[in-house]
């Protein structure tokens, strides 16, 4: 199981909570959905309530507690058939054997049974009990039509349970329920994007962060770039749709969420990856890595020694990464980056020339504001004549949202047909 919580926008959460002692977990459970960013209601039964009280999950999930099926108060603002429209899923931890066989049998004798029946949403059902009840062949029997019915049992754990007794009973950790439903609506949202995402069946390669040219056995030449704009990209990327391998030089961040990473650590490095992905079939190659100039001609096999007042060291060229990938028969979409202290435009223009690229993002690297070590960028991008496109301005924005324009700007000039354009 992923442990992986990052959030999901606008998705709504019913937690139905049933009598059992397990309700005490669903405390956690609710603050750990609201962390994931999930609108939560919770839905409690009469049994619940004697276990811990509706206030609790009111300050916990921010929204009114729903008790009651005829609630004349509750009707006004969401009744049972607003709440059961409103739920993108529902989630009954602890589901109490009582509540199972209700659900089982189509009863609607309180809001929690009468809001499974008027829903559309998934149901996900967290049975917590008694170990002998578990076993019960009434318990397993409604359990099996709820099954058939289509709803989702999350299997209880087995071991010490409240009463004293040991063996199969015990809801599962909050936490691990909480990612159980961060991981569904992931899933849910990578089918969409890899069916309809700006870069849908795309592979996308990119080259993130500084390399390091290593100097002796424990000194390296390397540079201030944090490997932010790329991985902001893979993220962005993955997103949209695309299958995205990340090259990452020496950077201590997070690989994003889907993103098949592989670490390196010199600019030659760098490069035999890039080449060996290229054979795997690439369909876009984005260049965000500051890859050092030059590496120093002989690695010292030994650590060297201080000695005189000055040091020698010779450096030979490195190969240019994305100029050489260009060069490639099955070129991908080449993107490049150049990060300017002045001329920025005119540099970057050049750049996408002598470096034959498709498109290149520029931004002007002497404004503190932005740029390497910050959080924010503003770019401007400009694409090769053939696209016959017009330079796009990114104005100062997160790294994320420039990332997210830099995606559409890929899929624009993967689209477009100049043969189309009226201009030309
Ligand atoms: O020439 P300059 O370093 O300014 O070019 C920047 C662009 O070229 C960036 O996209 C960078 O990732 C790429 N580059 C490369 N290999 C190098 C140098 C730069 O891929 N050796």
């Amino acid at each position: 199981m992923s442990f992986d919580l990052s959030v999901i926008p606008n998705k709504n959460i019913i937690v139905g909570i049933t009598g059992g002692i397990a309700a005490y977990k669903s405390a956690i459970l609710v603050r750990r959905l609201k962390d994931a960013g999930f609108n939560v209601r919770v839905v409690m039964t009469e049994g619940a309530q004697a276990f811990i009280t509706p206030l609790t999950f009111q300050a916990l999930s921010g929204n009114p507690v729903h008790t009651q099926l005829l609630d004349p108060e509750a009707e006004a603002g969401m009744g049972h058939i607003e709440l059961a429209r409103w739920a993108d899923l529902v989630l009954i931890a602890p589901a109490s054997c009582d509540t199972l066989a209700k659900f089982a049998a189509g009863l609607a004798d309180d809001l929690l049974s009468t809001l499974y029946l008027a829903t559309s949403a998934p149901v996900w059902v967290a049975p917590a009990m008694n170990q002998q009840m578990w076993a019960a062949k009434a318990t397993q029997r409604n359990l099996a039509t709820l099954v058939d019915d289509g709803v989702h049992v999350i299997m209880p754990e087995s071991g010490s349970q409240a009463c004293g007794d040991v063996g199969l009973g015990r809801m599962p950790e909050p936490e691990e329920l909480a990612c159980q439903v961060t991981d569904y609506f992931h899933k849910a949202q990578r089918a969409i994007a890899e069916k309809f995402g700006l870069l849908a069946s795309k592979h996308v390669v990119i080259t993130a962060g500084p390399t390091r040219e290593a100097i002796d056995p424990v000194r390296y030449i390397s540079n201030h770039s944090t490997g932010k704009m790329g991985f902001a990209l893979a993220a962005a990327c993955y997103a949209a749709g695309a299958k995205v391998t990340l090259i990452a030089g020496p950077v201590s961040l997070d690989t994003p969420n889907g993103v098949r990473r592989i670490n390196v650590s010199s600019a030659v490095q760098m490069l035999d990856t890039s080449m060996q992905l290229l054979d795997e079939g690439c369909d876009v190659f984005i260049a965000t890595a500051a890859v050092a100039d030059y590496r120093v001609a002989e690695v010292a096999e030994h650590k060297i020694k201080k000695s005189g007042d000055e040091l020698d060291i010779a450096l030979i060229k490195n190969p240019d990464i994305v100029a050489t990938i260009a060069q490639q028969d099955k070129r991908p979409f080449m993107v490049g980056f150049a990060a300017e202290t002045r001329n920025v435009e005119e540099y970057a223009a050049g750049k996408l020339v002598a470096k034959k690229l498709d498109m290149i993002a520029c931004n002007d690297v002497s404004r503190a504001d932005i740029g390497f070590a910050s959080d924010e960028n503003a770019m401007t991008v400009f694409f090769a004549e053939g696209y016959h496109l017009p330079k796009r301005d990114l104005e100062k924005a997160s790294k994320q949202e420039i990332a997210q324009q830099l995606v559409e700007a890929i899929h624009d000039a993967l689209h477009h047909d100049p043969a189309q354009d009226e201009a030309f």
